[in-house]
C-alpha cells in the first residue's frame, strides 16, 4: 500500500537537500540559497547557506499582498483581564512595522539582542515579530522565572533594549514585573541602554528617568520601517532553556532553516490549513509559545490564539471549551498536565457539554509523556483525534508524532508514534551500538538535523559539541531514553540527566541544589523529580545539615523554599523539602537520586551493589513516609 509518510520520511533520509529544497519553495526568499546543506564544518551543519529572506515578512507582509489583510492573524483571549482583542492581518502589520521603528529609533541595528520579558499579552508577540523584522534577535524570559534568572539571560545575551510590562496576571495576582526587572539589570553586570515598558491597567511601573521608555509614548510618535533581508543562517533568536547545571542554554534558532521547517510542519504534522485558527496553549516564554502561538500560524497564514489564563481557575475548568467554541478553533496543543487538571476538576467532563466546538478536530499534547489515562479522557470527552508528540527546546519543532497532514497512524498511548520526517532516530546502548527493538537505550539523532533545529548555542559552539555531539559522534543526544517497537513507533520514557518536567516546565534539578546548597546551614542536599498527580512531576529536597546547627529544620525548610522562589522563580514548584541524617550513595560517593524517586513513587526498586551502605534505605523510607510518600 502507498504510504504518504514512509514515502516522505524516506526521501527525507536518502535526499534531505532535495526534500528541504522542495519546502523551502513554499517560503518566500529575497535570494535562494547557493547550497542548501553546507556540510563544510562538521558535526556543525548549516541549512539554505547564501538564502536571503526575512521572518517577519514571511508571518505577516506576504499575507497581506496576498489577499489574507482583513483575515483575522491573532486574537487576544484574556480571561484574567476580561479582554478579547483581535488584529487583522493588516492591523498586526501596521503595529509591528510601527514597534519595528521604535526599536531602530533607539538604536538597535541588525544582530542586535533585544530581551523580551513580558506576560501574554499580544506587545509580547508584537515585540518578538518586530525583532524579526530588522533582523534583530529577541530571547523571550518567561514570566515566572525570578530575577537572578533573568540576570543570567541577561549577561550572556547582552540586549540593548529590554522590552518588558508593569505586570502579569496570574489568575487573580497581579505580578509586578517591573521590581524584577530593575533588580535583575542591578545584578546583571551587562547593563542595558534602555528598557520599553508597557504600562497595564493594572500596575503602574515607577519609570527610571533616561533608561526607562513608555510603550505607548514610543508607539505614537514612531514610524513604520521596511523588513530587512538577512541571511537564512543568521540568528533569529536565543532561548534559554535548563541544562544540567544552574547556567541556563542559549539555543539559537536561524532564519531559514526555521522558516521553511515550521511551514512544512503546520500542514504535514498538523493538518492545518491557511484561514483556521490554530491554538496553543502555552506562553511565549516557551518553545511551544515561540514556535506555535507567534511563527508557525503566521507563517501558515492560520489565526493564531495567544491565551492570558489557566485551564482552569479563569473561571472554571470549561475555560478551554469556551474559548475554542468562541473563536472556532480547529487544532488545539497544550500540555497533558493543563488536561490533568482540567479532568481533576471535572472529571465527568460536564463543562464540556456546555460549548459547541464544531470546528475542533485534534488535541495535540507535548512538554512530557502524556500517560494513557489522560489522553483517553480526552478522546473519550471530546470525541477528537489525541496526539501525543514529543520535541525538545532544541529542535524547535516534533521529532516524533503522528504526522496527520501526511497519513493518520492507529494511536498507541503512551508512545509519540513515529519519528518525524527529516528526523533519523536511533536507539543506542551507552557505547552507541545500537540496540533491537523494544530494548530501552538513549535516544539519539543522526547528523545533520533537519532544518529549524538549533545550530549551536549563543556564543559557545564548543559547549554545543559537548553537551549534545560529543557523546555520541555523529549522532545528537537528545538526553532522552527509550525504545521503538516492532512496528516503529516510538516510546519516550525518561531523561537520561537531571531534568525533570514540571507542570511541562522544564527544570534542572542541579539547578535547584545549586540554590540549596547555598544555605549556610545545608551541608549536603538532593533534588529528586518524584511523580505528581497533576505536574507530573515535583521537584523534592532532601536536606543534610551542617553537623551543629540547631535551629529547627522547619525553619530551614522554609528558608530554602523561599531561595527557590527568589533565585529561580515560582515556576519551580518547589514547595516540599525534607531534613535527614545523611543521602544514599554508591560507594564512589554517587548520590542515589533514582533510587530514591523508586521509593517515593512506590516502584520496586533493587538495592545497588555500589551502595555504601543498605541500611540507609530504611532511614530513607522514614523520611519518605513523613512527606506522606508513597501516595
Ligand atoms: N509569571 C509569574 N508567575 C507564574 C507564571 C508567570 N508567567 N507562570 C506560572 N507562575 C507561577 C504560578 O502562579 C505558580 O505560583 P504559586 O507557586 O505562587 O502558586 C507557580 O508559578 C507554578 O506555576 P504552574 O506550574 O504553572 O502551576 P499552577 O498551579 O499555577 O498551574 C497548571 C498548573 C497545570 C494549570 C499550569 O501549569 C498549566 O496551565 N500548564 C499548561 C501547560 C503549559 O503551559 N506548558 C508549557 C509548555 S507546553
Ligand atoms: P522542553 O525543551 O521544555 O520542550 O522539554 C523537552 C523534554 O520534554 C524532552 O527532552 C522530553 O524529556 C520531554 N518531552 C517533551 N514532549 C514529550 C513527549 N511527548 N513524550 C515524552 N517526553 C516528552
Amino acid at each position: 500500500m502507498h504510504s504518504r509518510y514512509e514515502e516522505a520520511y524516506t526521501q527525507s533520509l536518502q535526499d534531505p537537500e532535495a526534500f528541504w529544497a522542495n519546502a523551502a519553495e513554499d517560503v518566500n526568499w529575497y535570494k535562494k540559497w547557493d547550497r542548501v546543506l553546507d556540510s563544510s564544518d562538521q558535526p556543525l551543519y548549516r541549512w539554505f547557506l547564501g538564502g536571503v529572506v526575512n521572518t517577519c515578512y514571511n508571518a505577516l507582509d506576504l499575507h497581506v499582498e496576498n489577499g489574507r489583510a482583513d483575515q483575522l492573524a491573532l486574537i487576544y483571549d484574556s480571561p484574567v483581564t476580561d479582554t478579547i482583542k483581535t488584529f487583522t492581518y493588516r492591523e498586526l502589520l501596521d503595529v509591528v512595522a510601527r514597534f519595528a521603528g521604535v526599536l531602530r529609533s533607539q538604536g538597535i541595528q541588525k544582530g542586535d539582542r533585544v530581551i523580551v520579558y513580558m506576560p501574554m499579552v499580544p506587545e509580547a508577540v508584537i515585540a518578538m515579530l518586530a525583532c524579526a523584522r530588522i533582523g534583530a534577535v529577541h530571547s523571550v524570559v518567561f514570566g515566572g522565572f525570578a530575577a537572578n534568572e533573568l540576570a543570567t539571560r541577561i549577561d550572556d545575551a547582552k540586549p540593548k533594549i529590554i522590552v518588558s510590562a508593569s505586570c502579569g496576571i496570574e489568575v487573580e495576582r497581579i505580578i509586578e514585573y517591573k521590581p524584577l526587572l530593575d533588580k535583575a539589570i542591578e545584578q546583571a553586570e551587562t547593563k542595558p541602554e534602555y528598557t520599553i515598558i508597557l504600562q497595564r491597567p493594572q500596575a503602574q511601573a515607577s519609570m527610571i528617568e533616561g533608561r526607562d521608555l513608555d510603550w505607548d509614548s514610543l508607539m505614537s510618535s514612531t514610524k513604520p520601517v521596511d523588513c530587512v533581508p538577512v541571511a537564512a543562517t543568521d540568528p533569529l533568536y536565543i532561548l534559554y532553556t535548563s541544562g544540567t547545571t544552574g547556567i541556563p542554554k542559549g539555543v539559537v534558532r536561524d532564519n531559514g532553516g526555521h522558516l521553511v521547517a515550521l511551514k512544512w510542519s503546520m500542514k504535514n504534522i498538523y493538518g492545518v490549513d491557511p484561514g483556521e485558527v490554530y491554538w496553543a496553549a502555552s506562553d511565549v516564554g516557551w518553545i511551544v509559545g515561540h514556535s506555535y502561538i507567534v511563527y508557525a500560524p503566521l507563517f501558515h497564514g492560520c489565526t493564531t490564539l495567544l491565551y492570558e489564563g489557566k485551564p482552569v481557575g479563569t473561571p472554571d475548568p470549561g475555560a478551554f471549551w469556551r474559548v475554542i467554541s468562541e473563536h472556532n478553533v480547529s487544532v488545539l496543543f497544550t500540555a497533558p498536565t493543563a488536561f490533568r487538571a482540567i479532568k481533576r476538576e471535572d472529571p465527568e467532563g460536564a463543562l464540556i457539554e456546555r460549548y459547541e466546538m464544531k470546528k475542533f478536530r485534534s488535541l495535540f499534547l507535548a512538554g512530557e509523556r502524556c500517560d494513557p489515562d489522560t489522553l483517553q479522557w480526552a478522546k473519550d470527552k471530546l470525541n477528537i483525534t489525541v496526539i501525543d508528540h514529543w520535541w525538545q527546546t532544541e529542535s524547535g519543532w516534533p521529532m516524533g508524532a503522528n504526522c496527520v497532514g501526511l497519513e493518520e497512524f492507529p494511536i498507541k498511548p503512551g508512545s509519540c508514534t513515529k519519528a518525524v520526517p527529516g528526523y533519523d532516530i536511533r536507539i543506542v546502548n551507552d557505547e552507541g551500538k545500537e540496540v533491537e527493538p523494544k530494548k530501552i537505550g538513549n535516544i539519539v539523532i543522526k547528523l545533520p538535523l533537519p532544518p529549524g533545529c538549533f545550530p549551536t548555542l549563543w556564543n559557545n559552539d564548543s559547549g554545543y559539541r559537548e553537551s549534545y555531539l560529543d557523546s555520541y559522534p555523529g549522532y545528537y543526544k537528545t538526553a532522552d531514553a527509550g525504545y521503538k517497537d516492532e512496528d516503529d513507533y516510538l516510546w519516550v520514557m525518561s531523561r537520561t540527566d537531571d531534568i525533570i518536567n514540571v507542570a511541562g516546565h522544564r527544570l534542572s534539578t542541579g539547578g535547584i541544589e545549586e540554590v540549596l546548597a547555598s544555605h549556610a546551614d545545608v551541608a549536603e542536599c538532593a533534588v529528586v523529580g518524584i511523580a505528581d498527580e497533576i505536574k507530573g512531576e515535583i521537584p523534592v529536597g532532601f536536606l543534610v545539615l551542617n553537623a551543629g546547627v540547631n535551629r529547627p529544620g522547619e525553619t530551614i525548610i522554609q528558608e530554602v523554599i523561599q531561595m527557590v522562589r527568589d533565585s529561580i522563580g515560582p515556576v519551580a514548584s518547589f514547595k516540599v523539602a525534607t531534613v535527614i541524617k545523611r543521602l544514599p550513595k554508591t560507594r564512589s560517593g554517587k548520590i542515589l537520586r533514582g533510587t530514591i524517586k523508586k521509593m517515593a513513587e512506590g516502584i520496586p526498586y533493587k538495592i545497588p551493589a555500589t551502595i555504601d551502605d543498605p541500611n540507609i534505605l530504611d532511614e530513607i523510607k522514614s523520611d519518605l513516609a513523613n512527606l506522606g510518600y508513597p501516595h
